[in-house]
């Protein structure tokens, strides 16, 4: 199935109408690729039929599955082991002492795909802080665009290669059970993290307090002035030494100069100056 020029535009703008996703020019394989799919699942024998279907209906639900479909969502447990050391060590630690007295702390997964970045928030607190969460209140928001990953991270079903991809032998014994040939997550992991729909390009419909926000692997799919524009909220979010993280390839520098790096081995996060 191929797109001509102009409804690859429509496609385009589209998407970065409502996503704010850059797709540009060389990136029509893409766009076929992942809309063949959403064209046949819906019954259309063609892109063509399929945009012509989105041009003619303006908005709806077929808008928001392609969308969805035009959204990269890799993602793995404890992605880039070097940071989830530096929450174990240090980051996680720290924030324990600082928020002592309020015994409460708060994380969002800004862009939680399919939910393993907040699953191995959970099991990690479970884990090695086991004190704190009996006895603190302990608040993890996790939110995404695009609801098929919502759909899938609150339902905490994984396959085999899925948990194959990251996570330590103990933790699946611990935290997950099989069934069939999918592996579920426990009800203790999925009763901690709660799941919304957030748009970031949108205005969110709260504003939470936190302390670490995890805005990973995202960024990188927008303009600057977009990124500029959301790293203004996340300072906004987060609370006096709270720690914004970000993926291993996207940073502060040169777009949002509020934000003080700091380095914990080979971890690096964002705070606000
Ligand atoms: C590559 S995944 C990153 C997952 C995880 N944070 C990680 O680093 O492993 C990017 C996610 O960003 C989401 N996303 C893209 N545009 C978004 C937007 N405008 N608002 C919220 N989420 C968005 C996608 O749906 C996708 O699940």
């Amino acid at each position: 199935m191929t797109l001509t020029r102009a409804d690859a535009d429509y496609v385009r703008d589209l998407v970065r109408e409502r996503s704010a996703i850059v797709l540009d020019g060389s990136k029509d394989y893409l766009i076929e690729s992942r809309l063949a799919p959403v064209a046949r699942k819906n019954g259309l024998g063609s892109l063509e039929e399929l945009v012509f279907r989105l041009r003619r209906e303006r908005s709806g639900p077929l808008h928001d599955l392609v969308v969805d479909a035009m959204t990269t969502n890799e993602t793995t447990f404890f992605r880039d082991v070097g940071l989830w050391q530096a929450l174990e060590d240090k980051i996680l630690p720290d924030l324990f002492s600082r928020r002592a007295a309020q015994k409460s702390a708060t994380f969002w997964s800004a862009a939680c795909s399919s939910g393993q970045e907040p699953y191995s928030l959970a099991m990690m607190l479970v884990d090695r802080f086991p004190q704190i969460v009996r006895t603190w209140n302990i608040r993890i928001l996790a939110t995404d665009l695009s609801s098929e990953m919502l759909g899938r991270a609150a339902a905490g079903r994984y396959t085999q290669l899925e948990v194959n991809r990251g996570m330590p032998a103990r933790s699946l014994v611990t935290h997950f059970r099989r069934t069939g040939a999918m592996w579920q997550v426990s009800d203790r992991l999925r009763e901690m993290v709660e799941f919304r729909a957030i748009n970031l390009v949108r205005p969110w419909p709260f504003v939470p307090e936190v302390d670490v926000l995890f805005m990973r692997n995202v960024l990188i799919y927008f303009d600057l002035g977009t990124k500029r524009e959301i790293l203004g909220r996340c300072r906004k979010s987060l609370r006096t030494g709270g720690h914004l993280i970000l993926g291993t390839s996207e940073t502060t520098l040169n777009i949002d100069e509020s934000f003080q790096r700091t380095v914990h081995g080979p971890a690096t996060t964002y705070r606000p100056k």
